[in-house]
């Protein structure tokens, strides 16, 4: 299999390259990962690290992308790790997890598939494993952090445990049942208007004010080292050989706890870090040998959506893991076959990675280990895996075809499409403006070859068809639009990523209309982080410079495609 491995940008695509970026200029107020700069009488924000292009990654599932670790053992720090980790006090609230075989997935690949179910923990996520030494006194200030997600539940939990006061800073688009979860345990939730970079701003601020401890997410080597004892567990729990130990990384706080005892005890095994291909911050600074931020993340994975991994995580990581692979969606559904249970999509990314890496090395008889890290999952998420899972399993193809709108062609279309396919979904549009008529189809298929057969049988019959199903735009909006291309002039189509702010829909109307008329939005909301949202926008061609000018006031990530 031939391996797509680019980090493309607009002039270089070499591995090694390095793009320029912008000369800094002085920095006067830092908050998360951004920093503020007065350039004369103007204030406006900049990023301290480097901006990478989430997009400019492109390889082939299961390619272990190296890294070529320096020092093996975490440098000086290395040694201090390990009896932080033998140490940990995280038992307290943490169950040591099973270590399974997935039997169904490990008979198909003939590879040895364990997982290590994270998910079973009190708070269903390894998030509880945050090894913090307080004091009486420190104890008695309590803590406080902000999370959407797996670290409140655990802060909170923790907190309860050693009767600490905590509080929980979270986003008010929390789905409620987080932020009740939160409450149950014991953590006085306070929901902020905004996202997560004022959340963390503002839990920071209330520390500093109150004399609390402030709980980070991942960047902490408390944390690092409590996380590490998973590392500790699988390494007591498994006595064959272990080829390779996969863990999905999103700040990187668990991987390099893991990779921290391992390495010290059996630098033979792999430690593979699996991202997802729209949140790849881990392997985007491995590859520039510093910590990058993303221009943009996607959210299907909310747990592992973060644009910059830490600090002293990174450091941990050059130093110790072998590489990364990129996971797909699609293991949750593995998951679910194998156990019945459903993991969170971060939680499930693991498998991914390991099923992928097994099937494009090729590899057999050996043992991997796939950390399970989450299954806090709310109904919404669930409905969303649900519509996925077969187009992403490949068992539904998603295909459009134009035709001429004449007596008898919708007739000709079914003929040619034959009596044996099986219509998942049907969307047919007559344009009355040109005569011809889109069909957007959903049809169940076995094989590669029989898709493509009809795809060529389409064609031969001036049916013009393409194959959509790997189009991710196509599987995130498609089924919920109705009818295909409308008859209007000039009709941009935009896909914008809002921030998951109230308000943010009504900003983009506004941004555009009535200056120009907004013909269509599918907006679907996708996680705590943001929604992708599907606008046509009447743009006449010579007022496309104003637009792009009005759409990058807007301040959100868009891409736009003239669809005429
Ligand atoms: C379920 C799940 N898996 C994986 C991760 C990634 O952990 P880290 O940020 O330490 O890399 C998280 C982080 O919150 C998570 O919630």
């Amino acid at each position: 299999m031939a391996t797509l491995f680019t980090f493309a940008s607009s002039t270089t695509t070499s591995r090694f390259s390095r793009p320029n970026f912008p000369a800094r200029t002085t920095a006067i107020i830092t908050c998360s990962d951004t920093v503020k700069i007065a350039n004369n009488s103007k204030t406006f924000l900049i990023s301290p690290l480097p901006v990478a292009s989430l997009n400019s990654l492109r390889c082939d599932p299961g390619y272990l992308i190296p890294n070529y670790p320096v020092g093996g053992n975490g440098g000086d720090s290395g040694f201090q790790y390990l009896i932080n980790i033998l140490g940990a006090r995280v038992y307290d609230v943490a169950h040591e997890s099973p270590l399974q075989l997935a039997s169904k997935l490990s008979q198909k690949l003939g590879v040895n598939v364990w997982l290590k179910r994270e998910d079973f923990q009190p708070v269903f996520s390894f998030k509880l494993r945050e090894a913090y030494k307080l004091s009486e006194e420190e104890l008695k200030r309590g803590v406080i952090c902000s999370s959407a997600g797996n670290h409140a539940q655990g802060v909170a939990l923790a907190s309860h445990k050693l009767g600490c006061n905590a509080i929980i800073v979270m986003p008010v688009t929390t789905p409620e049942m987080k932020w009740k979860s939160v409450e149950r345990l014991g953590g006085n939730v306070v929901l902020m208007r905004d996202a997560y970079d004022e959340s963390q701003a503002y839990a920071k601020k209330r520390a500093e004010e109150e004399g609390r401890t402030f709980i980070p997410p991942f960047d902490h080597p408390d944390v690092i080292a409590g996380q590490g004892t998973i590392g500790m567990e699988i390494n007591r729990q498994l006595k064959d050989k272990i080829h390779a130990i996969f863990v999905p990384v999103g700040g990187g706080g668990l991987i390099a706890g893991i990779a921290s005892y391992i390495k010290r005890v059996a630098p033979d095994v792999k430690i593979i870090g699996v991202e997802p291909c729209d949140a790849n911050a881990m392997v985007m600074s491995l590859h520039y040998g510093h910590r990058v931020i993303l221009d943009q993340v996607g959210n299907f994975a909310d747990g592992v959506a973060v644009k910059v991994v830490g600090e002293e995580t990174f450091r941990l990581c050059k130093e110790l893991i072998d590489g990364v692979v990129l996971g797909n969606r699609n293991a949750i559904c593995d998951m679910f076959e194998e156990k019945r249970n459903i993991l969170e999509p971060a939680g499930a990314l693991a498998l991914a990675g390991a099923e992928a890496y097994c099937k494009y090395y090729g590899l057999k008889d050996e043992n991997v280990v796939a950390i399970t890290s989450g299954a806090n999952i709310n109904f919404d998420r669930l409905r969303l895996i649900s519509k996925l899972a077969d187009a992403g399993r490949n068992r539904e193809a998603v295909l459009a075809t134009c035709m001429l709108e004449e007596p008898g062609s919708l007739k000709r279309f079914c003929k040619q499409v034959g009596p044996t396919m099986k219509f998942i979904e049907f969307k047919y549009r007559y344009d009355s403006r040109d005569e011809k008529a889109l069909v957007l189809y959903r049809v169940a298929h076995q094989t590669k070859s029989e898709l493509e057969a009809l795809v060529e049988k389409m064609r031969s019959a001036k049916l013009h068809t393409v194959n959509l199903t790997d189009k991710d735009l196509v599987k995130d909006h498609s089924r919920h639009l109705t009818g295909g291309r409308s008859n209007l002039h000039n009709e941009l189509l935009c896909r914008f990523t809002f921030p998951k702010k109230a308000g943010a829909l009504l900003k983009t109307v506004d941004a555009f209309s009535p200056r120009w008329n907004v013909s269509l939005i599918h907006y679907r909301a996708q996680g705590h982080i943001g929604a992708n949202v599907l606008v046509g926008i009447q743009v006449p061609q010579d007022e496309f410079d104003e637009f792009q000018d009005c759409a990058r006031r807007l301040g959100y990530k868009y891409v736009v495609k003239n669809i005429k």
